[in-house]
């Protein structure tokens, strides 16, 4: 079976196309543009971060990219993600905007937020802004295996991470498997279940018995599935302790416990309800407001 391996210091995935992304990133969904994002962001970098994950719907481009170059730190020392929001008609020059947005270059990764419309039409104009140099690495996001394997078949470039809403509790391991076999590096977003998972028992329990906090454990539980993790916060000191997660190991009874608390019944789905469906049938609302992000 295909892998995408960890560099030897365990804080880094190697992808399929070669390029290098750090196994814990600040994502910043719901974080305001201005004052609150370029704190979150400005604490992360100076806190030893070198991944920040935004995206188009996200609203708050500017201020990521104005907190990096407030951070001293050179362009090639902070790994970038931003994703393409498809309700726009063209990857590529929403790729251009993003780069104004966010003052760079490039972006080290670039993702299709969710597959509304199919999983195949944009890819073209994803492969395009890859080729002119606006995104070094391209994937998805939201994608299940059947999305996934009709992207492959219509793909030149294969698409290096499926970033999904994972979990202890949401351990879609078919569809884990499925990325696996196909050389996929998975992201996981969500990972405290937008602060949800942090009281659970079984957390606590883990959480206890290796002297770590519950965001530590949901976190080191990520890595040790070799699942990229994407967290947010917009406190300093959770922003630090969030970023302890490479001095311990959870054992193996430890992982199982949490394995044990899946609730999708190891899924190959993505989500159990996607959102971009909810709102076409109209049974419920969605909104997109800049600088807040999607609110469900
Ligand atoms: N691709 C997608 O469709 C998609 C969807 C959702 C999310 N994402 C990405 O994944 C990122 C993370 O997901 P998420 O925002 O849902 O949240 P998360 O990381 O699962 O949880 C964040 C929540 O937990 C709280 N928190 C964080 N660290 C904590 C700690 N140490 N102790 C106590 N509370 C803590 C935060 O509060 P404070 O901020 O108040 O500290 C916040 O309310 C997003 O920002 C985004 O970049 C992607």
């Amino acid at each position: 079976m295909a892998t995408n391996p960890v560099t030897a210091d365990g804080r880094a995935r190697i992808l399929a196309d070669g390029n290098h992304i750090p196994m814990l990133g600040l994502g910043v969904w719901q974080v305001p543009n201005g004052a609150d994002c370029l704190n979150a962001v400005g604490w992360a970098l100076e806190l030893g971060y070198r991944h920040i994950d935004t995206a188009q719907a996200y609203g708050n481009e500017e201020s990521v990219g104005r907190a990096l170059r407030d951070s001293g730190l050179s362009r090639d020392a902070v790994h970038i993600t931003t994703k393409f929001h498809p309700e726009h008609k063209d990857p590529t020059a929403e790729a251009e905007q993003s780069l104004e947005r966010l003052g760079v270059d490039y972006v080290d990764l670039y993702l299709i937020h969710w597959p509304q419309g199919g999983p195949t039409w944009a890819w073209p104009g994803m492969e395009r802004a890859r080729e002119l140099g606006y995104a070094r690495s391209i994937g998805v996001s939201n994608f299940n295996v059947d999305e996934l394997q009709a992207l492959l078949t219509v793909a030149t470039i294969p698409p290096a991470v499926d970033q999904l809403k994972l979990s202890p509790f949401e351990y879609r391991r078919a569809l884990l498997e499925a990325c696996q076999a196909r050389n996929i590096a998975v992201e996981a977003y969500s990972p405290l279940g937008t602060g949800r998972h942090l009281s659970d028992k079984t957390v606590n329990v883990v959480a206890h018995r290796v002297g770590r906090t519950p965001a530590q454990v949901l976190l080191r539980w990520c890595v040790q599935h070799e699942l990229i993790a994407i967290t947010k916060s917009t406190h300093r000191e959770r922003i630090e302790e969030n970023a302890q997660i490479f001095d311990f190991s959870l054992s193996h009874e430890d992982m199982a416990d949490l394995d044990a608390s899946d609730r999708t019944d190891g899924t190959a789905r993505a989500l159990e309800r996607p959102w971009w469906l909810r709102r076409r049938t109209g049974t419920r609302r969605t909104i997109f407001r800049r600088g807040r992000g999607l609110s469900t």
